[in-house]
Order: structure tokens, then C-alpha cells, then sequence
């Protein structure tokens, strides 16, 4: 067994999952990887070497499965010191295109698929000396009720905003043990919103005032820092990553 932290990542198989991943993995972490997609999440763990990275092809929606993968990671390293609870979707629709089918796939994903993991770990971490850290991936989308032309509209801002009550709240009831924040990215070039900015590019970036749309390592960058740093005292936080992005 190694003695290196171990760290789940869900939703690793591409985007700021996979930058969270190999981020993790360059600060010295071990990996779990969670995905429904294996190919991309095989090639994440590539790029993790030569960190030790297992893979599992799990629906976060899914709590037995949640239980089943932790249990394996358990079994196998005998810890898990970080959570990314990164895997989400988007559902770029108003309320009158929304389907009671998209609310709730939507709420079972990006909310409860956080739950789903923070339960699933939260005991292992408890029982540990060292504790934990969770970092919960929110979206600017959370604080402005979503951009209007982009892919975060109603069921998705809601799913947003419950993480954050969701981090709030275990932040008091896990610590001292465990510290959980979210991060809430703004704008991040990736393939949830390439439909959605292509050929919008620089209008986008001129609503930015670092005036460039993010990138998965800005975010990761965050997420690494609240996972690993040696001291850290933020708990209960809501990170905004977002390069200070005008409300539209
Ligand atoms: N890209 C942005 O601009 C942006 C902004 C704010 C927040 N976020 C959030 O960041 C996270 C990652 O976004 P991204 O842009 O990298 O997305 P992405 O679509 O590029 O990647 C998401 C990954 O999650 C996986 N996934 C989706 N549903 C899953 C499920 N049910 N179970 C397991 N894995 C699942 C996908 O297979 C994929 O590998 C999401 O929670 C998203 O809401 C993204």
C-alpha cells in the first residue's frame, strides 16, 4: 500500500474532472477515478502516472454504487483522505421546455450525486486520524441564477445552489474532521459549454474581467489547494472562479 493521500475525482473523464485529477496527482495524491465514460476516464489515468489511479465506471447517481466503488477504494489503499465531487450535467432549458424527466435526471446528478458520495465517504474520512477534505464542484450559476444564453438555466442554477447549502452544512456537522467547500467556476472552455460559446468567444471574454474565458486548470488550481495544502483553514466556503465575470 502506498503512502501517498488518496483522492476520489467524479466526473474525471474529461473537463475540469480530469484537470482536478491530474492536478491531484501532481501534488503527490493517489487516484480513484469515477466516470460512466471508460475510455476517457482510462486515458485521465494515463496522464495521472505515475501516480497509483483505479478507475470506476459508476452513474454518481447511483448511491449503491457509490458505496460499492468506496468500499474497493477501501479495500485496496485503506484510505481516502479527498473528495472532488466534480461530475455534473448541464440542461440549457427555461422552465417551459423543462421536463419533470429533466429536473429530476438533472437534481440526481449534480446534487444528488454529490450527497451520494459525501455519504458513501464521509465515514471512512471520520474514522481516520487525518481527517478529510471535500471539495464540492458548484457553478457561478449557483449565486446569479445562471446565464441566460448559456447552459445553466433552471434545474442546473437549483442544483447549484443546493451544493452550497449541502457544503454549508456538512461543513458544521463533519468538522473538525473533515473541511468541505465548493468552488463555483465561471466561464470554463470545456466540452459542457463548447456549443454553447463557439464563435461567442471574445464577446464572452469582454463580460470577464480578466478578459479570457477560464480554463479546467484555473479551476483545478483551486480545487488542488483546498485538497492538499498543507494548513488550511477555509471551510464552508463557496470558491468563485470565474476571473470576476460581469451578471448577463
Ligand atoms: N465548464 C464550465 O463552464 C462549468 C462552469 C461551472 C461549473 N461547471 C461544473 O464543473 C463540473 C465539470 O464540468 P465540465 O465542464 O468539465 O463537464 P464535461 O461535460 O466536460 O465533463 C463532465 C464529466 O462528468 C462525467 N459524468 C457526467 N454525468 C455523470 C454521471 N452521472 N456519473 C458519473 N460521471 C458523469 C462525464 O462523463 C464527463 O467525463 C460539472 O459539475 C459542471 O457543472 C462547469
Amino acid at each position: 500500500m502506498s503512502d501517498a493521500p488518496l483522492a476520489i475525482v467524479t466526473g474525471a473523464g474529461r473537463g475540469i474532472g480530469r484537470a482536478c485529477a491530474t492536478g491531484l496527482a501532481a501534488a503527490g495524491c493517489d487516484l480513484a477515478l469515477i466516470d460512466l465514460d471508460e475510455a476517457g476516464t482510462v486515458e485521465t489515468a494515463r496522464l495521472c502516472a505515475p501516480q497509483a489511479v483505479s478507475v470506476h465506471i459508476a452513474d454518481v447517481a447511483d448511491f449503491r454504487l457509490a458505496e460499492r466503488a468506496v468500499a474497493a477504494i477501501v479495500g485496496e489503499t485503506g484510505r481516502i483522505d479527498v473528495l472532488v465531487n466534480n461530475a455534473g450535467i448541464s440542461q440549457p432549458k427555461g422552465l417551459l421546455e423543462l421536463t419533470e424527466a429533466d429536473w429530476d435526471r438533472t437534481l440526481a446528478v449534480d446534487l444528488k450525486g454529490c450527497f451520494n458520495w459525501c455519504r458513501a465517504v464521509a465515514p471512512v474520512m471520520l474514522d481516520q486520524e487525518s481527517g478529510g477534505r471535500i471539495v464540492n464542484m458548484s457553478s457561478l450559476s449557483a449565486l446569479n441564477g445562471g446565464v441566460t444564453s448559456a447552459v445553466s438555466k433552471v434545474a442546473y442554477a437549483a442544483a447549484k445552489a443546493g451544493i452550497l447549502g449541502l457544503t454549508r452544512a456538512l461543513a458544521k456537522e463533519l468538522g473538525p474532521k473533515i473541511s468541505v467547500n465548493a468552488v463555483c467556476p465561471g466561464i470554463i472552455r470545456t466540452e459542457l459549454v463548447e456549443s454553447l460559446t463557439r464563435g461567442r468567444e471574445e464577446e464572452l471574454a469582454g463580460r470577464i474581467a480578466m478578459g479570457r474565458l477560464g480554463t479546467p486548470e484555473d479551476v483545478a488550481a483551486v480545487v488542488t489547494f483546498l485538497a492538499t495544502s498543507p494548513t488550511c483553514f477555509v471551510n464552508g466556503e463557496a470558491i468563485r472562479v470565474d476571473g470576476f465575470q460581469w451578471v448577463t
